[in-house]
């Protein structure tokens, strides 16, 4: 089993807390999770409480990630926000094309793809997200969707750029719905990915790209899941707004 890759577990915050509330979030995590140092740990609040989140988490093992970024710079661009906004508040994560910009905002392949090719310009790490409805699962083309998402959303990245990225396979049926994939359907995903990408981009770069599995993960499953081979971290909703639970995932990933 290759799991060389180092484990990394992101608290998607989606759109929920206040800054105050997120301080007292990140407060709690800084605190409980000092001492963990076997796995990459961050933590995406809204944008609205980057900033004094960013002054928390600098001296602990916490890392920040934003939830979107623009595929431009700065301008005329009214509701956008640019990398270098982020990269002032040492913001080192964006997660891009989640399934609820996809479905909500109609993101495109090639829209992501392009803010991927933003986010390395500038030094973020993107986390490309993907992922087949229950429909599409029902009628037995996910592999052709996940494959369609994960060519399209990574068009042009270089193999540097590549080795640096982030994949996150969440299934939109197991969002927000308490509906866990087994891990056997999740691994047989995360190994499909793997083979994509030993086609695109070879077999060494392959090897070393890290893909989360999101979708009601929990203190519950989180080992189970995680325990799989191509499986090389989470990213987590609901589970990540409360210290308590979030902190239970990652001690059960350990
Ligand atoms: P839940 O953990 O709430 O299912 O959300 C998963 C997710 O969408 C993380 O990006």
């Amino acid at each position: 089993m290759d799991k060389t890759r180092r484990l990394i577990i992101a608290g998607n915050w989606k759109s929920n807390k206040t800054n105050s509330e997120a301080v007292a979030l990140v407060s709690e995590l800084i605190r409980d999770l000092a001492n963990v140092k076997e796995l990459d740990i961050v933590v995406c609040p809204p944008f609205t409480a980057l900033s004094d989140v960013s002054r928390l988490v600098l001296e602990s093992n916490i890392r920040l990630g934003a939830q979107n970024l623009s595929d431009a710079g700065y301008g005329a661009f009214t509701g956008e926000i640019a990398p270098g906004m982020l990269r002032e508040l040492s913001v080192r994560y964006v997660i891009l094309g989640h399934s609820e910009r996809r479905q909500f905002q109609k993101e495109t392949d090639a829209q992501v793809a392009r803010k991927a090719a933003n986010a390395h310009s500038n030094n973020l790490i993107p986390i490309v997200c993907f992922g087949e409805t229950l429909a599409e699962r029902e009628a037995g083309i996910t592999e052709q969707i996940v494959e369609t998402q994960v060519r399209g959303s990574l068009a042009g990245l270089s193999v540097e750029q590549m080795e640096m990225t982030v994949l996150a396979y969440e299934p939109v049926w197991a969002i927000g719905t308490g509906k866990t994939a087994s891990s056997a359907q999740a691994q047989e995903v995360h190994a499909f990915v793997r083979q994509v990408l030993t086609s695109l981009y070879g077999e060494s770069v392959s090897r070393r790209v890290r893909i989360q599995y999101g979708g009601s993960v929990k203190g519950s499953n989180a080992r189970e899941l995680l325990g799989q081979p191509d499986i090389d971290g989470a990213l987590v909703g609901g589970a990540s707004l409360d210290s308590k639970n979030f902190v239970e995932i990652i001690k059960n990933s350990i």
